[in-house]
C-alpha cells in the first residue's frame, strides 16, 4: 500500500526540489491561505482570495498539462484517476467563476467558499493519499527531480484565473497558457490597483472589466477547448467573466 505524502519526510520525497516536495509545499500554503480568507473580511478577504487563485490555478493547470499526462503513460489504470482529479479541477473552476461574481461579504459568498474548500481539501486528499504515491512506486527517483522541474516551469508562467471552458488537457490547455496568462496577470495587478482605494480604483475597476472581457472571448477560441473528456466539458455558450 503506497504511503500518503503526507506521512512521509522531504527526504523520502526526493528531496525538496522532486514534483512531490513542491505540491506538499503547495498544498500546506493553501492550508494557511484558506484559514487566512477564513478569519477576513472586505477588501482583506478580496486580496487573500487573489492570492489563493494565484496559487490554486497555476499549480492546478501544470498538473493537467504536465503530471496527469506522466500518469496517464506510467499507470494502467492512470486514466481512471486522473479523470476523477480532472473532474475536482473542474468543478473548483466553475465555483470560483460564480464566487467572482457574488460580494466578498455576503452570505452566499461564504457559503459558495465554503464548498470550494470542500473541494480542494478532497482534492489534496486524492492526490497526496493515492495519485501522487503511485507515481512514486512507478518512476526513479531522477524522474520526480525531472517532473518536479517541469511543472514548476509551467506552475510559473500559467493561468492565475479560473478557466472552465478551456479544456482540461493538451491540446487545449498547453495552447491557452500563454494568452490567458498575459490577460490573467493584467488583472490581477488591475484588480491590486482598484482595490486600493485611490484615485485610480474606478479606471482599474473599468479596464480589469475589459480585460475580463477578452480572456472569455479567448477561451472560446476552438483549439483552446479541444482534448478532454464530454465528462468535464463546460457547454461553449456566452462568454463568462472570467
Ligand atoms: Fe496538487
Ligand atoms: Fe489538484
Amino acid at each position: 500500500m503506497p504511503r500518503s505524502l503526507a506521512d512521509q519526510t522531504e527526504q523520502e520525497l526526493g528531496g525538496p526540489k522532486s514534483v512531490l516536495s513542491r505540491q506538499k509545499r503547495d498544498h500546506v500554503q493553501l492550508d494557511r491561505l484558506i484559514a487566512a480568507a477564513e478569519r477576513s473580511a472586505g477588501r482583506e478577504r478580496a486580496a487573500v482570495l487573489n492570492e489563493l487563485c494565484r496559487l490554486v490555478f497555476p499549480h492546478a493547470f501544470a498538473e493537467e498539462a504536465v503530471l496527469w499526462p506522466a500518469i496517464r503513460r506510467r499507470l494502467a489504470d492512470g486514466e481512471q484517476l486522473t479523470l476523477q482529479i480532472e473532474k475536482e479541477h473542474q468543478a473548483i473552476n466553475e465555483l470560483f467563476t460564480s464566487l467572482e461574481t457574488l460580494d466578498v461579504d455576503s452570505p452566499e459568498h461564504h457559503e459558495m467558499f465554503a464548498e470550494i474548500v470542500r473541494l480542494l481539501r478532497d482534492d489534496v486528499r486524492d492526490e497526496e493519499d493515492v495519485l501522487l504515491p503511485r507515481l512514486q512506486d512507478a518512476v526513479s527517483p531522477e524522474e520526480l527531480l525531472r517532473l518536479g522541474t517541469y511543472w514548476q516551469a509551467v506552475r510559473s508562467t500559467a493561468p492565475t484565473r479560473p478557466h472552465p471552458v478551456v479544456a482540461r488537457r493538451p491540446p487545449g490547455n498547453v495552447l491557452a497558457a500563454a494568452p490567458l496568462s498575459v490577460l490573467d496577470r493584467t488583472r490581477d495587478r488591475l484588480d491590486t490597483v482598484a482595490r486600493g482605494g485611490h484615485g485610480w480604483s474606478g479606471a482599474a475597476r473599468t479596464a480589469s472589466g475589459a480585460v475580463a472581457t477578452v480572456a472569455g472571448a479567448v477561451e472560446h477560441i476552438p483549439p483552446l477547448t479541444r482534448g478532454e473528456r464530454p465528462a468535464t466539458r463546460t457547454p461553449r455558450t456566452g462568454h463568462g467573466r472570467n
